[in-house]
This record gives structure tokens, C-alpha cells and sequence, in this order.
């Protein structure tokens, strides 16, 4: 078993919104890696970041993308940083994987300020930023398609998409 779709981008890129439009059109199930580790560890991905710290949260959301992949046939969305960790961007081999890209204004615009993300709390455009220009080669790696979503709606993101599948 092997999700049809999966999807990785930074914050902001749409990544639970288009999962959400692509699982409706698809008539499949959606799974998304931060909610798994949530569901495992009865609390909230910010939570799991202070009380256990950002390492352990990679080593879980890691454990939530493998058991994703083997078990999920339906869309898969995984967090914005999944891909830094190198036994996850392994995973990734052989899936197909749409890397959700977008601007720094819009994702910062859709991020907003008030965001629950623990990695961007404080300075959020110059820490998305950092995170995005760190990131790019990663997404690229690991991805067999490529989506700018500026100035699209999620539908129009999805339409792309399931063209391409
Ligand atoms: C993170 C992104 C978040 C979540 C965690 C860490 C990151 O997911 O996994 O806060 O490192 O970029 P989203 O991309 O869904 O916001």
C-alpha cells in the first residue's frame, strides 16, 4: 500500500488545504503527518516541541511518515520540516511527491502572525525565510512535481495537480 499523492512544502505552501481538495476529488482518505504524531503523543505538535524538544519531535513525525507510507493509500501531507531528516527524504524514494512552492510574501501572509508554529514564533517573515532558502534543495529532492501555488486557489492547485498524476 502506497498514498497516491504525497505532499511536502514549507508552512504556508497549502499543504492541508490542497490535501484536503485533492482527498475529496480522489474520493480517498487524508492523513497528515503533524496530526499523527498529535494523535500518538495526546498533544499538540507545540507542545511536543516544548516539552520534548525539536529532536524528538523529528524522530516522531520520522516514525509517522514511515508508518504513513506503508500503511496510508489515500493523500499524505507532511509537515513543513519533514524533509530535513535524511531518513525521511529516503523514504521518499519511488513515491510520487508534489513539492507545494511559494513566495516568501505569501506564505508569510498566509502564515500571518498570530501563528501556533513553534518554529516561527518571533520574527516570522526572517525565520521563514532562513527556513525556506535551508529547505529548497530539499523539497527538490524529493519531489517528482512542482507546484508554484501564488495567486492560486486551492482547487487550482489541486486541478494541476491531478493532471500531472
Ligand atoms: C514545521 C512545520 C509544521 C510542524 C512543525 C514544524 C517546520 O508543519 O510540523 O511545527 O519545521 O516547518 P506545517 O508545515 O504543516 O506548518
Amino acid at each position: 500500500m502506497s498514498p497516491r499523492v504525497v505532499l511536502v512544502g514549507p508552512p504556508g505552501a497549502g499543504k492541508t488545504t490542497v490535501a484536503a481538495e485533492l482527498g475529496r476529488r480522489l474520493g480517498v482518505a487524508v492523513r497528515d503527518t503533524d496530526a499523527d504524531v498529535e494523535a500518538r503523543e495526546a498533544m499538540t505538535v507545540q507542545d511536543v516541541f516544548v516539552t520534548h524538544g525539536e529532536a524528538r519531535f523529528r524522530e516522531l513525525e520520522r516514525d509517522a511518515v514511515r508508518e504513513a507510507l506503508s500503511t496510508h493509500d489515500g493523500v499524505l501531507a507532511l509537515g513543513g520540516g519533514a524533509v530535513t531528516t535524511d531518513a525521511v527524504r529516503r523514504s521518499l524514494d519511488g513515491h510520487r511527491v508534489v513539492f507545494l512552492d511559494v513566495s516568501l510574501t505569501e506564505s508569510a501572509a498566509r502564515v500571518g502572525l498570530g501563528t501556533s508554529r513553534p518554529l516561527l514564533l518571533g520574527n516570522v517573515r526572517g525565520t521563514l525565510k532562513k527556513l525556506m532558502d535551508d529547505r529548497r534543495p530539499l523539497y527538490t529532492q524529493v519531489a517528482t512535481l512542482t507546484v508554484v501555488t501564488d495567486g492560486l486557489s486551492p482547487e487550482q492547485v489541486a486541478d494541476h495537480i491531478l493532471t500531472e498524476l
